[in-house]
């Protein structure tokens, strides 16, 4: 007879899962057997199936589930197979990544973009492959895993590449590591400054103008993960830069795919007549951090990382925006690109009807903020909840440990609102939230059940 003992790894993972499931923090593949659409049927884990409202996901214009989203898709399936079957430079570049390629970089005003299988991917490529060593990247405290993570992988593929956090939106913290990396003897190459657009926890927004100047005092190159804004910021939803002005418009708005803001076509500002705040985003929607009309003095982005499986309802898929010959380096030395498949033809199609179905029906973007106006006010004016305010369409309500959120979850969920609950660690300890996502499909009548749900809490 031969006994055998646990491995390590079996003995270690055993202790992780009990410790969550002893503290309640364990989470649940939630199933959902229907489209992702205002309201999605669920399959609980005893087999019962229930309509409920979804108000925790990034389908933020309500796109995932358009008819013109879909058969794009459906299209593509049926004109060119499921699979690509290779990487990009290899045999899998279709012509719908083309088309969508040239969709996203004329809808975030750029020279060039290029797809990667998620925003996850194109930011795992474009830090190692754009920094050299001398160069550094400094980045704010609450910017998205796949910027952690990015960073961390960086300087293992790339030797001598440096890292800097700034306090979040704090700007005096940011001009801090700027000036810190302009007297560091070591950092003899390129500054990259990187924010989120939206913070995905929080719902605040990057005080953009004013990095734009801190980056041109410093010669530093400004980098925004815009995937929560896309569809959701600026008058015509084309994210955190058009609300800020910062690109100019398409040539004609509405159906907008004439002619893209090329970067030269944008004169660099050197800060002359803007806001010299230096605060952290105390009002999220006064001074500095409402829209503005654009002008070329407010300068521009540099570079963009974004999502394709969000506002813009393709279902996934992420991109890099920038100039030409930023997209260039990419495609001959991204490792990602080189060494993993293209995003599937469908999904490509998909997202490009995606973009061009918000770009030919603006009028989605108000319609998401203003179901998100009412959702914050009838939260405050009804329940006893406090919901952090932005004009973003994330309503955090915090209420502290995780497994209270967790609670707080499951008991929406028997009142046929999903909405999650987050923890530790992606948020910090005692700092657990519910998430509630808007959504332009979403209708009042759905916002009073999730009101008189919470009451119930
Ligand atoms: C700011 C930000 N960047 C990137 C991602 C990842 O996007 P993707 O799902 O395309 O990898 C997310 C998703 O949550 C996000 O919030």
């Amino acid at each position: 007879m031969t006994t055998t003992t646990a491995s390590p790894f079996a003995i270690r993972t055993k202790e992780i899962l009990d410790t969550l499931a002893g503290a309640g923090q364990t989470k649940i593949l939630q199933t959902i057997d229907s489209p992702m659409d205002a309201t999605v049927t669920m399959i609980d884990e005893d087999g019962s199936r229930h309509e409920r409202i979804c108000m925790c996901s990034n389908n933020y214009l309500g796109l995932a589930n358009h008819p013109a989203v879909i058969e794009a898709g459906i299209e593509a399936l049926r004109t060119y197979g499921a699979g690509t079957a290779s990487v990009r430079f290899i045999c899998g570049t279709f012509t719908p990544h083309h088309a969508l390629e040239k969709t996203i970089a004329t809808y975030m005003g750029t020279e060039a973009a290029y797809t990667f299988v998620s925003c996850w991917n194109a930011t795992e490529a474009l830090f190692p492959t754009v920094c050299e060593p001398g160069d550094i990247i400094i980045s704010d405290e609450l910017n998205h895993a796949c910027i952690i993570d990015a960073m961390r992988l960086t300087p293992v593929i790339k030797k001598g590449v440096k890292k800097g956090i700034y306090k979040h939106s704090d700007m005096n913290s940011a001009r801090e590591i700027l000036e810190k990396a302009k007297n560091n003897p070591e950092i003899t190459g390129q500054i990259w400054l990187i924010t989120d657009g939206i913070f995905s926890m929080e719902g605040d927004i990057a005080n953009l103008p004013e990095l734009r100047i801190l980056c041109d005092q410093y010669n530093a190159l400004l980098v925004v993960d815009d995937s929560h804004a896309h569809g959701v910021l600026g008058k015509t939803g084309r994210g955190t830069h058009e609300h800020y002005g910062m690109c100019a418009p398409l040539a004609s708005p509405g159906s907008s795919f004439a002619s893209p803001g090329l970067p030269g076509e944008v004169s660099r500002s050197d800060g002359g007549g803007l806001p010299s705040s230096t605060s952290p985003a105390s009002s999220q929607t006064e001074g500095v951090f409402a829209p503005r009309p654009y002008s070329p003095e407010n300068g521009t982005v540099d570079i963009f990382t974004g999502t394709l499986g969000k506002g813009l309802g393709g279902g996934a898929g992420g991109f890099i925006a920038a100039s030409q010959q930023l997209i260039d380096l990419i495609i001959q030395r991204g490792r990602p690109t080189l060494f993993s498949n293209a995003l599937p033809v469908t999904v490509a199609a998909s997202a490009n009807a995606a973009i061009q179905t918000l770009m030919n029906e603006p009028d989605r973007v108000q319609r998401l903020r203003d179901i998100t106006t009412y959702c914050r006010q009838q939260i405050k004016s009804k329940t006893d909840f406090e919901v952090l305010d932005s004009p973003t369409a994330i309503c955090p309500i915090i209420v502290g440990p995780t497994e209270k959120a967790i609670a707080m979850s499951k008991q929406l969920l028997e009142h046929n609102i999903f909405v999650i609950g987050f923890g530790h660690p992606v948020v910090p300890e005692g700092e657990a939230r519910l998430r509630i996502q808007m959504s332009a499909a979403h209708t009042e009548a759905h916002v009073d059940q999730l009101v008189e749900a919470l009451k119930k809490l």
